[in-house]
């Protein structure tokens, strides 16, 4: 199977000390090595960063791949350049969070990715990453 992607943007680096009450204890390195246990047939290309550029070149890179799996941070929130860079990648995308953003302030109610992508997890900590990934592979085989 063609690679799965699964991006984290800003100040997912932080994951297991930021917040532990909303996002839980696990790090990002938990969370890859959940996955890669969960799925050990698929090849992950997993990143983080916080830089925007960086994040709309990654989502470009994933075009040709199996899928992509991306927890944007705060940038779900406004960026229309990341919005953009997934309307222009044409694999199956799902957007995560790990906190249930439409039980916190007003402001994260509403993503400006959402259009983007065919699907949304939010609230189910690490485990949303896993359904995120089912559903990609999912894709991937036509189920
Ligand atoms: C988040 C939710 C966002 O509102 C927040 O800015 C994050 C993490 C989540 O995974 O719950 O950084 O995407």
């Amino acid at each position: 199977m063609a690679s799965v992607h699964v991006l984290n943007g800003v100040n997912l680096g932080a994951l297991g000390t930021r917040r532990p009450e909303v996002y839980g204890t696990l790090t990002l390195d938990d969370i890859q090595r959940m996955l890669r246990e969960e799925f050990p047939g698929v090849d992950f290309e997993f990143r983080q960063t916080d830089y925007e550029g960086e994040m709309v070149g990654w989502v470009r890179e994933a075009a040709g791949s199996a899928g992509l799996v991306v927890n944007p941070g705060a940038w779900t929130h406004y960026s229309y350049a990341l919005h953009d860079a997934l309307e222009a990648t044409n694999v199956p995308k799902v957007e995560v969070h790990l906190s249930n953003v439409h039980a916190r302030e007003d402001w994260r109610r509403r993503s400006v990715v959402s259009p983007a992508v065919d699907a949304v997890v939010a609230g189910m900590g690490a485990r949303g990453y896993l359904a995120a990934v089912g559903y990609v592979i999912g894709r991937a085989v036509g189920a």
